[in-house]
């Protein structure tokens, strides 16, 4: 299972990839997690990377595509893997199918989850991510219902920033719905459903 996540800020990416991960085993590869634990650790990449990301821009390709080539040779993606944040933009899809020609691998499906711009913005302003395990869940969490570690609000998720991270996924994401689909890998969901309803479709859209 080779699965490439498409979708707008907040529309529910790592929440479904959460689930097809713990359902099947398979390696969550987001580049917005590892990107973050950069900035939280002080390296080298998150220094460089950290004014981008409060921005709500993209990262330089420079600083992500190597980092998610490495990832994807780990041994725990062998099994499979789920990007969810990644690609980004033309450069990097084009990069992450050469990668995998080089692997011996390709893309199974690249799946939409579709939802309206207005649903995004009430989403991401209630939004809140465990300190410790990462869990998104939203402001009625007060702890992480996962391992009970302190909950809190990205940097990002300010409204003035989610307006721009739409506007940059209009700009520079959006486009990759057409470049998979002219590769008939595309599929879609309706995101603005209930997490578990959503995830029914997933499977099914995957053929899981
Ligand atoms: P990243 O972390 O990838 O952010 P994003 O794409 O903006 O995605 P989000 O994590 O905001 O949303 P999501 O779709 O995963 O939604 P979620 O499941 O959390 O990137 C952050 C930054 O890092 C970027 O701006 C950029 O600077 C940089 N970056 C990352 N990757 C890069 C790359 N490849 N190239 C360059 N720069 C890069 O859900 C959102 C909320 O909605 C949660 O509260 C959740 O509980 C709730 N929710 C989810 N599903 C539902 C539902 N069905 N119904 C009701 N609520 C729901």
């Amino acid at each position: 299972m080779n699965i490439v996540l498409l979708g707008a800020p907040g529309a529910g990416k790592g929440t479904q990839a959460q689930k097809l991960v713990a359902e099947f085993g398979v390696a969550h590869i987001s580049t917005g997690d590892m990107l973050r634990a950069a900035v939280k650790a002080q390296s080298s990449l998150g220094v460089k990377a950290k004014s981008f990301m409060d921005a709500g821009t993209l990262v330089p390709d420079e600083l992500i595509i190597d980092l998610v080539k490495e990832r994807l040779d780990a041994e725990d993606a062998q099994k499979g893997f789920i990007l969810d944040g990644f690609p980004r933009n033309t450069a990097q899809a084009v990069a992450l199918d050469d990668a995998l020609e080089t692997m011996g691998k390709s893309i199974d499906s690249a799946l939409l989850v579709d939802v309206a711009a207005d649903v995004i913005v009430a989403r991401l302003s209630g939004r809140r991510t465990c300190k410790v395990c990462g869990y998104t869940g939203t402001a009625a969490n007060e702890v992480c219902p996962r391992c009970d570690g302190e909950m809190y609000q990205r940097d990002d998720d300010k409204p003035e920033t989610i307006k721009h991270r739409l506007d940059v996924y209009e700009q520079q994401t959006s486009p990759l719905v057409e470049y998979y689909q002219q590769r008939g890998l595309l599929n879609k969901v309706d995101g603005d459903r209930p997490v578990d309803v959503v995830y029914l479709d997933v499977k099914d859209q995957l053929g899981l």
